[in-house]
């Protein structure tokens, strides 16, 4: 028998509890909210960008935030996953410092200078240094629970700056969006919970793709793109395995040439399209065209379509799926998917200097 048709050994091999983490994503998603709604606001109106800092699963929110925003929100969003802050940060910035540890070294260094440059700040964190630093110089502080592996609080990484940006006036219409959210995802995830079996279970069926095989994933600009990083992310952190991502409409101007040699390793690969029903339909068009160039390239080409009404809702159906694929990966390789200890490792080595 498969390992995913086990789903006690399944959670047996679970010590970060992964799996359970995910089924609460709906949960997480309301509550993030909520506490989105609690934190006092910045000072002063009149924001000109916003800048999200912060590092792995704790920066793909501000991905999130920038692709879900950019049809929404009158000024830009930047996401910064660096020591340092661009130049144009300064008092009529609106900076989200998000570490879920409190204490990842470039995030607490792009703090410290938002501080220097007078932007006006916000911390989600669940304590470490990040929140020290914070409750001393005034700045509002979302605590989010503690517990989880930072790749599993999206919600509350994420969620909470849309509140905040619904208060301040910047975005509407978002909290009918969150509650669509997790209505949705409590729905899907009764088709790729553990118990279900690989016959039947669309994420399990993805994971049975990608083993022994490299995933490609491949997003488009402005709708999904978010989603093929976050695959992509989560295949490293839970399957400890390669994965790589890239964009439509970019990919058919360089990578797509890339698939002639050599063939027997092309044949090692998976290319998976996220699609929303969204998409330019000119990009539609490319999706056609480019899987038929892929198909004798590659091992298997497959498309998986956004659902839901609202863009909050599509984005985390894909993002639901691909973290149960990629979890269900980890299992097929007989990994634990929680620990990433090649990350806690460098981590300390660096403390140490
Ligand atoms: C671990 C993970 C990592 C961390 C990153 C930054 O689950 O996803 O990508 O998010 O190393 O750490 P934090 O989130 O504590 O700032």
């Amino acid at each position: 028998m498969t390992i995913l048709n086990d789903w006690q050994a399944m959670y047996a091999g679970d010590s970060m509890g992964m799996l359970e983490a995910l089924w609460n994503l709906p949960d997480q998603c309301a509550r993030a909210w909520e506490l989105g709604l609690a934190t006092p606001l910045p000072p002063g109106r009149d924001v000109r960008q916003v800048v999200v800092t912060g590092l792995g699963g704790s920066a793909i929110g501000g991905d999130l935030l920038r692709v879900y925003g950019s049809g929404r929100l009158s000024v830009p969003v930047v996401v910064n996953r660096d020591y340092v802050l661009p130049q144009f940060v300064g008092p009529q910035t609106l900076v989200f410092a998000v570490s879920y540890s409190g204490n990842t070294e470039e995030t607490l260094s792009a703090y410290r200078e938002a501080r220097e440059r007078g932007a006006r700040l916000v911390v989600l964190t669940t304590g470490g240094r990040l929140k020290e630093m914070a409750l001393a110089d005034g700045v509002p502080v979302i605590t989010v629970p503690a517990g989880i592996a930072p790749r599993a609080a999206t919600g509350y990484l994420f969620i909470p700056t849309l509140a905040v940006l619904s208060r301040m006036g910047m975005l509407s219409g978002v909290e009918a969006g969150v509650e669509e959210l997790s209505r949705h995802l409590q729905s899907l995830r009764e088709k790729y919970k553990p118990e279900v079996p690989l016959d039947e279970n669309p994420a399990k069926q993805m994971a049975a793709n990608f083993h022994n095989r490299i995933p490609v994933i491949w997003g488009a600009s402005g709708t999904t793109e978010v989603v093929a990083q976050r695959w992509k992310g989560q295949v490293n952190e839970n399957a400890k395995a390669p994965a790589y991502w890239n964009v439509f409409p970019e990919l058919n101007h360089n990578e797509l040439v890339g698939f002639q040699y050599p063939p027997e390793l092309l044949q090692r690969l998976y290319i998976v399209i996220l699609r929303d029903p969204r998409d330019h339909p000119r990009v539609v068009l490319r999706y056609a065209v480019t899987r038929e160039i892929m198909e004798k390239a590659v091992a298997g080409v497959t498309e998986v379509t956004a659902t839901g009404r609202d863009g909050l809702a599509r984005l985390y159906s894909l993002i639901y799926l691909g973290d149960y694929a990629s979890i269900y990966l980890a299992f097929l390789y007989g990994v634990d998917p929680g620990p990433v200890k090649v990350i806690d490792r460098l981590k300390a080595s660096l403390a140490g200097k």
